[in-house]
């Protein structure tokens, strides 16, 4: 491997370790990145009082640290993404926009990813969600340092689903047999169905977006399990289709009234992050540091809470809003609990 190690969740790790023991001691923690799309600073209760979708996260608080000055390496998807996983910015590793279905490219194959560097350290390393970082040949995930991948290319308005309507903006549904495609909104293409990967195997096409939540956490759950009974540590990269628009949530509808589905699919996310931190928490509480953060700001318009920008445009900008994001890391017996960091950080 080549030097410098990619180094986000370590750096943070072991800056966290400073307020226990040295690192030898706890032998290999396991480590759990949950990485939300487009989340707004405000978007968690724990941050901003009048988001009450958010008991689970704020739980997670609670019991862990909250930074609240922590921003993401980029306001954009891909360019947040390629830094987080190498440790560098995209002016040094090279992903400085995000890529299209077109994109023959991705995150540069002589970069080094934080899953290469553990998956040679011993851990079974999972990437579960969205990839983002290049989708032809060997920019696919199971080639950057995972043992295993179960999501999608890229982003879920990156093609189109079965489930229109019930949508944030709404996008028309992958065209059936013999009828014709209609137009989507700007952000909607309809002409490639968005496909599910298991590795490198399309395993859902479209894929269904009212299922895809509980398909990761069913898949994270498993992935935690098998690592567990293996005896290995495990690295697992759980990249969330939340809050990217269109927003899909299962039936039933939300209500009329309140924070309408956007409330809903914040309460959706929520609900993942619980049943992840559950799972964590039942193989072990102690051994796994589970780290939640966001790719970026929220974008204008679609519903979210992102204070502190002057109501400025917010995502794809360098507003405040748009690269400020929620943080938290909670690693029981390690990491003091109900903790408020107000140090500058970013991955
Ligand atoms: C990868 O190659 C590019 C282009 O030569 C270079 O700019 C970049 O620094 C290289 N990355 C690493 C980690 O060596
Ligand atoms: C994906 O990879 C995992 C880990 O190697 C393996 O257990 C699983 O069977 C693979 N699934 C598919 C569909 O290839
Ligand atoms: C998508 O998933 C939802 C929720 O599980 C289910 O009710 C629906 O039938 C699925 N749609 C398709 C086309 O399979």
């Amino acid at each position: 491997m080549g030097t410098p190690s990619p180094r986000a969740v370590l750096v943070l790790a072991v800056a966290l370790l400073g307020f226990s023991a040295p690192w030898a001691a706890y032998g290999r923690p396991n480590f759990i990145v949950i990485l939300a799309d487009d989340v707004g600073w405000g978007d968690l209760g724990a941050n901003w009082a009048e988001t009450k979708e958010t008991p689970h996260l704020d739980e997670l608080a609670a019991e862990g640290m909250r930074f609240v000055d922590f921003h993401s390496a980029a306001s954009t998807c891909s360019p947040s993404r390629a830094s987080l996983l190498t440790g560098r910015l995209g002016a040094r590793n090279g992903v400085t926009h995000n890529f299209a279905i077109t994109s023959v490219g991705g995150l540069p194959l002589n970069e080094t990813t934080l899953a290469e560097v553990l998956r040679e350290a011993g851990y079974s390393t999972g990437a579960i969600g969205k990839w983002h970082l290049g989708h032809h040949g060997h920019h696919h995930p199971s080639f950057r340092g995972f043992n295993y991948f179960f999501g999608i290319p890229y982003s879920h308005d990156m093609g189109c689903t079965d489930t229109p309507g019930y949508n944030l903006p709404p996008c028309p549904p992958c065209p059936r047999l013999g009828a014709a495609a209609r137009i989507g909104g700007k952000d909607c293409y309809t002409e490639v169905a968005l496909p599910l990967f298991e590795n490198v195997t399309i395993v859902q096409q479209p894929v269904n977006l009212s299922s895809l939540a509980t398909r990761y956490a069913e898949e994270a759950a498993r992935f935690i399990r098998g690592a567990s009974d293996s005896g290995r540590p495990f690295f697992l990269y759980l990249a969330l289709a939340h809050m990217h628009v269109p927003l899909g949530v299962p039936p039933p509808p939300p209500p009329a009234s309140g924070r309408g589905i956007y409330g809903a699919s914040l309460s959706e996310m929520d609900a993942l992050v619980g049943r992840i931190k559950q799972v964590a928490d039942s193989h072990g509480k102690g051994n796994t540091l589970l780290w939640f953060t966001g790719t970026a700001g929220n974008p204008t318009g679609c519903g979210g809470s992102t204070p502190g920008n002057g109501g400025s445009s917010a995502k794809r900008t360098t507003w405040e809003g748009g690269h400020r994001v929620p943080a938290l890391a909670y690693w029981p017996g390690h990491i003091p609990a109900r903790q408020t960091s107000h140090a500058l950080l970013s991955p």
